[in-house]
This record gives C-alpha cells, sequence and structure tokens, in this order.
C-alpha cells in the first residue's frame, strides 16, 4: 500500500475530503490507518490527553519525539505530521531548523505542523526538505494570549488578518494548513481563497478536510467537550465497564480460568511435590 505524501495530500484539495485524527500511540496508529484515516497527527494535545496537563505548553521536544516514533512505526499508508512544541520554533530560524531536524530524524515523521504567522521559519524548513502544516485561527500554545479557548476571526479586521495569515502561509510553502476555532463562513473563505487543501476543527464543513483529537473522537475525555466535538462513540464508558468486570472477576476467582491456565506432566508435578 502506498504512503500519502504531500503531493497526494494536495491532489485531493477540491475532488475528496480529507479525514485527519490526532494519534499518539502504536496500537491506534494502527488501528486508524487500517481504517484509511489520510492523517495522523501527533499533537501536543498529548500534553493533556495522554499525560493530563492543564494545557500544551509543556510539553517538549522528547516527549514529540517519543510518541512520534511509536504513531510512525504503526503507520503504512496515512501521511503523518508531528507538532513542533511551544518555543521549539518561535525564536528563530535556526532554532526552528534545528529541532525540526531532530524530531524528524529521531521519530522518522516526514511532516511537521507549527502554529502563527511563522513565514520565515516556514520558508526555512520546506527549503530544508521539511514539509510543513500551518495552524491559524485558535492556535492552543498560545491560548493565555487569547484569554482560553475561544472562537477566533468573529469580526471583519481578526478574519481579514486570519486569510491574509493563510496567504502568506501558503506563500512561504506550507502544503496545508489547520484552522481551528473559527466562524464557519470563513473557514469557507479562506478554503476558496488558498490552493493548498485546509483542515478544520471547528472551522466548519467548508474545510478541505477534518482534525479531531482522538480521544474526543472516541468519547474517552470529559475533562472539557468543545461544542466542535462529535463524539463517534462513548468508549470510555466501555472502557470502565469492562475495567470493572474484570475486577470483579479476579475479585471472585473467575478469572484466569482453566482456558488460561498452564498445565505440567503429572510426574513432574509429582517429583515437585516431593
Ligand atoms: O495538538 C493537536 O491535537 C492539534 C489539533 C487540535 C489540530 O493541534
Amino acid at each position: 500500500m502506498a504512503a500519502l505524501n504531500t503531493a497526494a495530500i494536495r491532489a485531493m484539495k477540491g475532488k475528496e475530503k480529507i479525514s485527519m485524527l490526532t494519534a499518539y500511540d502504536y496500537t491506534s496508529a494502527v488501528l486508524f490507518d487500517r481504517a484509511g484515516v489520510d492523517m495522523l497527527l501527533v499533537g501536543d494535545s498529548l500534553g493533556m490527553v495522554m499525560h493530563g496537563r492543564p494545557d500544551t505548553v509543556s510539553v517538549t521536544l522528547d516527549e514529540m519525539i517519543l510518541h512520534t516514533r511509536a504513531v510512525v512505526a504503526g503507520t503504512e499508508r496515512a501521511m503523518v505530521v508531528s507538532d513542533l512544541p511551544f518555543m521549539t520554533y518561535e525564536r528563530s530560524v535556526d532554532n526552528a531548523l534545528k529541532n525540526a531536524a531532530r524530531l524528524v530524524q529521531k521519530s522518522g515523521v516526514r511532516a511537521v505542523k507549527l502554529e502563527g504567522p511563522h513565514y520565515e521559519q516556514v520558508k526555512a524548513l520546506t527549503a530544508a526538505g521539511i514539509p510543513v502544516v500551518g495552524h491559524i485561527g485558535l492556535t492552543p500554545q498560545r491560548a493565555a494570549e487569547f484569554g482560553g479557548f475561544k472562537v477566533q476571526g468573529r469580526t471583519t479586521e481578526a478574519a481579514l488578518d486570519l486569510l491574509e495569515q493563510a496567504r502568506r502561509l501558503q506563500d512561504a510553502g506550507c502544503f496545508s494548513i489547520v484552522i481551528e476555532c473559527v466562524p464557519s463562513a470563513l473557514g469557507e473563505m479562506i478554503t476558496e481563497a488558498l490552493e493548498i487543501p485546509t483542515i478544520g476543527i471547528g472551522a466548519g464543513p467548508g474545510c478541505d478536510g477534518q482534525v479531531l483529537v482522538m480521544h474526543d473522537m472516541l468519547g474517552l475525555f470529559d475533562r472539557f467537550v468543545p461544542k466542535f466535538v462529535k463524539r463517534f462513540a462513548e468508549l470510555g464508558q466501555e472502557f470502565q465497564n469492562v475495567a470493572a468486570e474484570y475486577s470483579r472477576e479476579v475479585k471472585n476467582g473467575v478469572f484466569p480460568g482453566p482456558e488460561h491456565c498452564f498445565s505440567m506432566a503429572p510426574e513432574e508435578l509429582e517429583k515437585l511435590k516431593k
């Protein structure tokens, strides 16, 4: 099965919607890849859903490398993209190049995502052969600056600013852009203005593709559920029920049953007992 690359993802614009999910480990990568999800994002949201932190700013490059390597190992067809975490690219182009190179070389990922209007970094990374996905609108690494997780681009001025950012990220070399938490009309307007695909999360159905955090989509995370999330299953409840049943069976001596146990030759057992 051929792996999807940047050209294949770009070619989907206007022809086929792009499905993207976050993944943080080998097993979920295998399952999502088999399910035909086009892109797997090792998002720095892993700080919240895998490590229980309040936000994404404390996620380190080493943590991204560890999780990304696992996702890459489980993926055959999907295009894997990994987030550059907070403060690994904003300070300078050199910093971005050094950290992106480390992420790519240590994890095996081929493309990275960075948040915000960092055009020079995008230019340098793409020139160095590292494909980049942009991310505009609500950029969680800067949520404190926005006063929390709030819808962006609701005024004409803010919407025009996001449109301009999208155009400039495209010109800088991004092969796709994630648009997070903006009015649907703006998501559609940006999508129509660009030649590269947009992937929306809370940006309406007009985007070229959609992304969700896997724990939200599977119903595994309920610390907060944003309006844009559709819970396609309630696996959290299912996990809990199954774990409770396991615990009951252990306590009642029902598990393990004979079918889960190993035997030894009776004569060996006799010798052992002597
Ligand atoms: O970190 C992440 O999971 C993301 C998505 C929300 C797009 O950036």
